[in-house]
């Protein structure tokens, strides 16, 4: 069988519109604003903004590099510079940019979950009239309830795989032409309703005025690894979709352009939650459970009009969830099709098979299997459940390791002729900044931060 076709985004901007769509997740709305609550603040944000900067965007200008430039899936990708005598190293790193997006899908997918059970939930209104401590409890319930968990993960990797297998043009363009358009204006009337009810100036005050004495390595390190998961780095996601550029949209500029609407999302979903729950004196630090359990309350007591804003809300977050977990999907689906024997929509449905399962394990470790530690006999891996085990796999070390391995491999492994006419920025000044900061500062950087996690 002929493999299929490599397709190609329709323009520059249906581009940006997928890769914001990819890095504007659960990780802005819904991971963000907790780490900040429970992070201290404006000195997390800080050191954040300066990680975007200074690590974050020579990475995607690197990722989408390598995906431009080899016109091919992750792996092929890895492949095709050739040549380098670390070679296998480097198909190693290929294989991580499949295994690492899927192995994030396994618990995103559960978590995406819970935004489409929310969202009924507030449209139904199964949380009016909620009475004290009912909101812990619902979320409780829904954690241990098997049936529930799994409903609705099968729900969200089937909308996944359902898009997947339309391709790039019907299937991926088609739906964040929709999604990302509505996504940004739900969120922009929580932010103008949140700031004229809410009390905003405290909330600009905590996440703008950084206390400084709050900066320790723990908090680097929470901040790192936020922005990788935020900017969708180290998962295959900026790479294939890079693969999918003609060479006449600039790389720079498209990198430039995800990092500034990423962090401008995360930086308004907290204003769209905390002067909210500021002005209903909840707890801000309410951990995974701020957007799950406090804002819920916080939507009951606005009464009607609370509703309204409870379905916009979770709606929000379920968008943004998919339009990231089909970014999460195309890697490998892309390999498959492309380099494999499959056809696309098949190499879906297996890819959704093979999530499923392991979803399920996933799913399972909130409740029947939560004592089940796999992996606990290592130190780091104590306490961990199935899911734990996953999630820190992924996101923690393999996409930093990836991170760290693409820097060296841009940096110091492809020829610098080829990263020049890449770049397109000519031998200026910005050009030999960004070829600095990826050959040293971000291999450190990271090496340094990855240290800290792994050992
Ligand atoms: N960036 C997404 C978020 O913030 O929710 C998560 C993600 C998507 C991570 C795609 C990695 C990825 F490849």
């Amino acid at each position: 069988m002929q493999a299929a076709k490599h397709e190609h985004w329709s323009s520059g901007f249906t581009f940006l519109l997928a890769a914001v769509g990819s890095a504007v997740g659960l990780g802005n709305i819904w991971r963000f604003p907790y780490v900040v609550a429970e992070n201290g603040g404006g000195a997390f944000v800080l050191i954040y903004l300066a990680i975007v900067v200074i690590i974050g965007i020579p990475l995607l200008m690197s990722e989408l590099m390598i995906g431009r430039s080899s016109q091919k899936p992750p792996l092929a990708a890895m492949q095709s510079f050739g040549g380098s005598k670390a070679q296998k190293l480097w198909n190693a790193v290929g294989w991580s940019y499949l295994l690492v997006p899927m192995g994030i899908l396994t618990f995103y997918s559960v978590v995406a979950g819970w935004t489409l059970d929310y969202a009924l939930g507030m449209g139904i209104g199964t949380f009016n009239n909620l009475e004290d401590g009912a909101s812990a409890s619902m979320f409780q319930e829904l954690l241990a309830s098997p049936v529930k968990l799994i409903f609705w993960m099968t729900l969200s990797i089937g909308i996944t795989v359902g898009i997947v297998a339309r391709g790039l043009k019907s299937g991926l363009e088609q739906t964040v032409k929709i999604l990302m358009p509505a996504l940004f204006v739900i969120l922009v009337i929580l932010v103008l309703y949140a700031s004229i009810t809410g009390d905003f100036a405290r909330s600009f005050a905590f996440m703008f005025e950084p206390d400084f004495s709050k900066i320790t390595p723990e908090l680097v390190l929470m901040a790192a690894g936020q922005a990788f998961f935020s900017l969708s780095l180290g998962s295959g996601a900026i790479m294939v979709y890079g693969s999918y550029l003609t060479r006449d949209i600039s790389i720079p500029k498209m990198a430039v352009g995800v990092a500034f609407a990423d962090t401008g999302v995360a930086l308004l979903a907290g204003f769209a939650i905390f002067p909210i729950v500021f002005a209903f004196g909840v707890d801000h630090a309410s951990g995974p459970g701020l957007v799950f359990v406090t804002l819920p309350i916080v939507f009951n007591d606005m009464g009607g009009i609370g509703q309204i804003f409870g379905v916009l809300f979770f709606m929000l977050l379920a968008f943004a969830a998919i339009t990231s977990t089909i970014s999460l999907l195309e890697p490998m689906v892309a390999q498959l099709s492309e380099e494999g024997r499959f056809k696309r929509a098949r190499a879906a449905v297996y890819c959704g098979a093979v999530l499923w399962t392991v979803g399920v394990f996933v799913a399972l470790s909130n409740n029947i299997l939560k004592d089940v530690h796999p992996l606990g006999f290592l130190p780091l891996f104590e306490g961990k459940t199935i899911e734990g085990v996953i999630e820190f796999l992924s996101a923690n070390v393999f996409m930093l390791l990836n991170g760290l391995l693409v820097s060296i491999f841009v940096g110091w492994s492809v020829k610098r002729s080829v990263t020049l006419e890449e770049m397109g920025l000519g031998d200026s000044m910005l050009f030999k900044i960004w070829f600095l900061l990826v050959r040293f500062v971000v291999p450190l950087g990271v090496g340094f931060i990855f240290y800290d996690v792994v050992l």
